[in-house]
């Protein structure tokens, strides 16, 4: 099956929603597309999720590179979005594109993701004139954490749902094949959806969006750090991740763990030889000098 490309998501816009995950390694990637998610977002969450930071900001371009390189080899038939980490494009127009063809060229990612509105879309423009896909995120953007001051619901006011629309028009207009709407009122995330040419991927936004994001880790309840109420969690493998890693750690204290069945054997012939080879080295050592 050929890889799905980001025309497709475009196109798939009215026709079925897009079911889109953030994963970050190659074994996740592979559960996640046996289970037929469309995108793989390799996410800067991951400097959360998998590095343990407070939030995405020291997430660096080699981090999300190897990440992004990963989920590239452990996927088939999904689009694989490198998320671009901060400082990686907001500096130049030049560092934007020069960063975002290293997803592309180094990751072997199919698109990049970038954070924010209108003000990016020079951005967004010359990623595009130079073959790179690009999808937008409006909304809450960890990114701008210091600035929103928190992680909160964006857009409550009508003079600030007005202004999102025109930053996520702005991205379409410049280019994006796609734009993500996080955290954000669902009757707005519903009128953005209706408006824009290109496909909604809502977290936090609501039923009417034209595909949803979640994280792996997220879906499956392996991460309870942070839980925000948009998160439903489709499994509880963390505690069932804890009860399987006792049993192991409690087999090896008892000796019940490794079996004869996890053991290897060796001819009687060759474990003769192997003890009268240690009986001699037994002997040479014996013959080893003494300290003065
Ligand atoms: O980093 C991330 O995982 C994201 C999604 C939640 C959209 O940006």
């Amino acid at each position: 099956m050929p890889r799905i490309s980001a025309p497709d998501v475009t196109a798939a816009k009215g026709t079925r929603k897009i079911a889109m995950l953030a994963a970050y390694d190659y074994t996740s990637a592979r559960l996640a597309e046996a289970a037929g998610v469309d995108v793989l977002l390799v996410g800067d969450s991951l400097a959360m999720v998998v590095l343990g930071h407070n939030d995405t900001l020291s997430v660096t371009m080699e981090e999300m590179l190897h990440h992004v390189r990963a989920v590239a080899k452990g996927s088939q038939s999904a689009l694989v979005v490198a998320d671009m980490p901060f400082l990686s494009y907001q500096v130049s127009v030049e560092t934007a594109v020069a960063n975002a063809g290293r997803f592309l060229k180094e990751g072997r990612a199919g698109a990049v993701k970038l954070e924010g509105g209108r003000e990016v879309a020079p951005q967004v423009r010359a990623m595009v004139a130079a073959g790179i896909p690009v999808l937008g995120h409006v909304g809450l953007t960890p990114q701008h954490l210091a600035a929103l001051g928190g992680f909160k619901v964006q857009s409550k006011t009508a003079e600030a749902a007005a202004k999102l629309l025109d930053d996520a028009q702005a991205l379409a207009e410049a280019g994006c094949f796609a734009v993500v709407l996080e955290c954000i009122p669902a009757p707005v995330a519903a009128a953005v959806t209706k408006v824009l040419p290109v496909p909604t991927i809502g977290i936090g936004a609501g039923p009417d969006c034209d595909g949803q994001v979640l994280v792996f880790h997220d879906v499956l309840g392996l991460y309870d750090r942070l839980r925000p109420r948009f998160v439903k969690q489709f499994g509880e493998l963390g505690e069932q991740a804890v009860a399987a890693l006792t049993g192991y750690v409690e087999a090896v204290r008892s000796s019940d763990f490794p079996g004869p069945e996890h053991s290897f054997s060796m001819t009687p012939d060759a474990l003769a030889a192997f003890s009268a080879l240690i009986g001699q080295n037994k002997d040479t050592s014996d013959s080893r000098p003494t300290k003065p």
